[in-house]
């Protein structure tokens, strides 16, 4: 089984116009994606911005629930904070998981928007279950990852698609999403609901 980490990009991203944009941290995703990143079983999660001054925002958090007041008060909130990493760059992120694994990882890709050479959710599933390389699940925020992450991927997932036309999830849904369709433990209950 491959070691599987994620990413939050907060740069490069793209702008409803499509222009390269930086986009701010926030509480809930740092919050959000670390409970479905430890949820899943993932080894880590990067919280990807090149603004130093919101490094700290991130730390203060992380030092909060892993060491501070919220530590006592609910430790499993602790437990999945404490896969949270902050780092400059998707490249500071790929040579940290190089550094720890003695491999570099796989990038696997995700965008609400469908185009050639998608990957399915279940061939990257067989992809994690049979690697030894370690994987790099990157999300965006903003209108989405800005091409130049998109084209140096080695897997673009396929979108998560609804029955309806809407197309609107929010990052944190699609990580949950996401991780479900490459993770979850299939149930040997078929209980109707
Ligand atoms: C607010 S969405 C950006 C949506 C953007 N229009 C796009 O093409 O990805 C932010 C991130 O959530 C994830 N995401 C949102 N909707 C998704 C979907 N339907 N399928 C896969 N990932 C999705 C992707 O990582 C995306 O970069």
């Amino acid at each position: 089984m491959s070691t599987v980490y994620c990413a939050l990009v907060h740069h490069p991203v793209v702008d409803r116009q499509g222009e390269e944009v930086t986009t701010s941290v926030t509480n809930l995703d740092v919050h959000d994606i670390a409970r479905s990143a430890r949820t899943y079983g993932l080894k880590g999660y990067f919280v990807v911005s090149p603004i130093e001054a919101q490094h700290p925002v991130v730390q203060r958090i992380v030092d909060h629930w892993c060491s501070g007041a919220g530590r006592h008060r609910f430790p499993e909130r602790g437990e999945a904070i404490a896969l949270v990493r902050v780092c400059l760059s998707v490249d500071d992120a790929i040579a940290e998981i190089q550094a720890e694994e003695g491999k570099t990882p796989r990038l696997v890709v995700t965008s609400a928007k469908a185009g050639p050479n998608r990957t399915s959710y279940a061939e990257e599933a067989e992809l994690l279950r049979a690697g030894s390389q370690p994987t790099l699940l990157l999300f965006g925020t903003g209108h989405g990852l800005s091409d130049r992450v998109l084209k140096r991927a080695d897997a673009c997932l396929e979108p998560i698609q609804g029955p309806s036309n809407f197309n609107h999830l929010s990052v944190r849904a699609a990580v949950a999403i996401t991780l479900d369709r490459l993770f979850a433990v299939k149930s040997s209950a078929n209980s109707p609901i």
